[in-house]
């Protein structure tokens, strides 16, 4: 069951990645000027990348139980990729073209930058009840770019969220459900439950 999970995530990954970059690299171009917006586009899509491609290999307890020393070089290099990449998702996001996206964005990025961070900081202190947690959280806000891309297939080519007519408003209501709807089903699953449990076994 898990190997169909995690094969199904890493195709979808690899999939949508090969399609951001044809869009953006190849097709419709990455700004005219180094600063506006080459150096970020390059800059987002080289950080962005290694919390894709590290994640799995995080969450995978045969490969961390065998080469913890490998675990913990590939998590710096995780948490490297979510700082730098959540940092140009700020800038990306605050001068992206379609402005229903500009608040879902920031506070995707903001969130991604503080999940991570707080996995970083729990493990320091060698909580590694909290650090799971937190790196779930964190793979989850990572994997919302394929979410949003999931998503933006549905809309475009199967007609989902058809009763939105006004296109502008389609755009930003899947903008907002590519992270906040898996966000919250982990939330349901690694805490308001353990606690209804917990009331339940105490009452
Ligand atoms: C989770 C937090 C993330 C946020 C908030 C974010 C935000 C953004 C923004 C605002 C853009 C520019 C959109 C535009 O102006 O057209 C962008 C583009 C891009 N991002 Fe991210 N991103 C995130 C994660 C990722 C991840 C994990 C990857 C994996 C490699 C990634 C890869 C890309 C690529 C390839 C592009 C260019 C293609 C496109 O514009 O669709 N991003 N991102």
């Amino acid at each position: 069951m898990m190997r169909i999970f995690w094969t199904t995530i890493i195709l979808l990954s690899s999939y949508y990645l090969y399609r951001a970059i044809n869009f953006r690299f190849v097709k419709e171009g990455i700004g005219p000027t180094f600063w506006n917006k080459q150096f970020w586009f390059v800059s987002h899509l080289a950080t962005a990348v290694l919390p894709l491609i590290t994640g799995p290999f995080q969450f995978w307890n045969w490969f961390r139980k065998r080469y913890i020393k490998w675990h913990r070089f590939l998590g710096k290099v995780y948490i490297i990729g979510c700082l730098l990449g959540g940092l140009s998702a700020l800038y990306l996001g605050i001068t992206q073209p379609y402005s229903g996206s500009i608040v879902p964005t920031l506070i995707l990025a903001s969130l991604w930058l503080f999940m991570t961070s707080a996995a970083w900081i729990t493990i320091r202190r060698k909580d590694v009840q909290a650090h799971r947690l937190f790196m779930i959280r964190s793979y989850t806000l990572t994997l919302s770019f394929v979410f949003l891309r999931i998503l933006s297939d549905l809309v475009y080519e199967h007609n989902f969220l058809s009763f939105i007519k006004n296109q502008d408003v389609k755009d930003a209501t899947y903008e907002w459900m590519s992270w906040v709807i898996p966000i919250l089903i982990i939330e349901f699953f690694i805490s308001w439950l353990p606690s209804i449990k917990r009331l339940k076994s105490s009452t």
